[in-house]
């Protein structure tokens, strides 16, 4: 590990590495040289299949988010990631076994929580996110699709009707009242995404991965700035919103088997949606606007549609825990789906109200 550490340009010579974090896909660790402390990732090369344009994206958005603190008067080395390069220059370096490495300044006097588990932290969480939307909705240079198709519904379907097709795994005639759930929406969802497709809903700039524990805050608890930059592509901004409000609002688990406890917390949405739209209303259209409450829904049929999926292929994507382990996931996002769908008229509501605020 230190002599990982040592390929790149640190303040210092190395004096130890530890592990770091609850980080669910990379290796990640911090790394102490007698004059500042650094972040060392193994990036996981079966999530992302080209690290280096992953770097690149993240080295570009990193670069004009510090200049926008900078001419604010923040603090550049704690109110944005700091891509630290290798000896020669590179944004990673690459190990003898073809993992690939990347290292980070660790952001000093920061705290991150596990769970947003109140409507004040998915506040916070929110306005995480919408700053990050924000600052970067002037971002003008490419940036790699990293994960082609991403949320992209009509891509989906492509992959669940050949799912349904292969029947891999013989389940098909066994979960018939379940596929009737996707059939039935399938229309719906695509008119939504068509939205997309036309342009009337721009891609920007997104996160892509909106959990709490990848908002760093300060000792007041006030936001410092978004970390865990892998995933940042051009998407619409919906997709950041329904995402996190799936997994902050919903009050059961994602693999519940009581489905009573599964249901969308408003408390919870108001909180995300209130520090969300707090930064974002400067930027969005109308549109977009217009579009957060369906992307709820949108953004959970995916999931629930995922899930089956996985099922129908006999479990070759999502890690299980039991036979029908994915099942029971389908069902419980279901669950959360019907929830949603009777709340959409009070999260238009909500979204109008704060969209409207001054
Ligand atoms: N630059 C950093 N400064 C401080 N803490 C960090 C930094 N990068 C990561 N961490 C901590 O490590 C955890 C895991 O890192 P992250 O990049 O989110 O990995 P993963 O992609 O596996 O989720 C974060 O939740 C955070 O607690
Ligand atoms: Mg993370």
């Amino acid at each position: 590990m230190k002599r990982i550490a040592e390929q790149f340009r640190l303040d210092g010579a190395v004096q130890s590495v530890a592990t770091l974090g609850e980080g669910f896909i990379n290796d990640t660790y911090i790394v102490t040289t007698e004059r500042a402390r650094y972040v060392l990732q193994r990036k996981n090369r079966n999530v992302f299949t080209d690290i280096p344009a992953m770097m690149r994206n993240i080295e570009g958005v990193t670069s004009f988010l510090r200049e926008k603190v900078r001419r604010a008067g923040g603090d550049p080395r704690r109110e944005v990631m700091t891509v630290i390069p290798t000896h020669d220059g590179a944004l990673y370096y690459e190990d003898a076994a073809g993992d690939y490495w990347a290292a980070t300044l660790f952001i000093e006097d920061s705290v991150t929580c596990q769970s947003a588990s109140t409507p004040e932290l998915a506040r916070c969480g929110g306005e995480g996110i919408g700053r990050f939307q924000r600052m970067l909705a002037d971002y003008g240079e490419p940036l790699a699709d990293i994960l082609p198709g991403f949320h992209d519904i009509r891509f989906r379907f492509r992959q669940w009707d050949d799912a349904l097709a292969r029947d891999a795994a013989g389940r098909r005639a066994s979960v018939a009242r379940e596929i009737e759930w996707i059939e039935c929406r399938r229309d719906e969802m695509l008119r939504f995404w068509q939205r997309v497709e036309t342009g009337e809903i721009p891609r920007r700039v997104t996160h892509n991965d909106t959990k709490i524990n990848n908002i760093l805050f300060d000792r007041q608890g006030r936001v410092l700035c978004v970390i865990d930059l892998d995933t940042v592509l051009r998407s619409p901004c919906f997709n950041d919103f329904g995402d996190a409000i799936r997994t902050y609002a919903n009050h059961g688990r994602e693999d519940d088997e009581h489905l009573d406890d599964v249901w969308l917390d408003m408390a919870m949405f108001r909180g995300f949606a209130e520090g969300y739209l707090s930064e974002a209303r400067a930027f969005l259209t109308p549109a977009e606007t217009d579009a957060l409450a369906f992307s709820v829904r949108y953004i959970t049929y995916e999931q629930v549609l995922r899930f089956l999926m996985d099922y129908l292929d006999g479990d070759t994507y999502y890690k299980i825990k039991s036979p029908d382990h994915n099942l029971v996931r389908t069902r419980a996002q279901y669950a959360l789906l019907r929830s949603a769908e009777e709340r959409y008229d009070a999260m238009r509501a909500i979204v109008a109200e704060l969209a409207a605020r001054p």
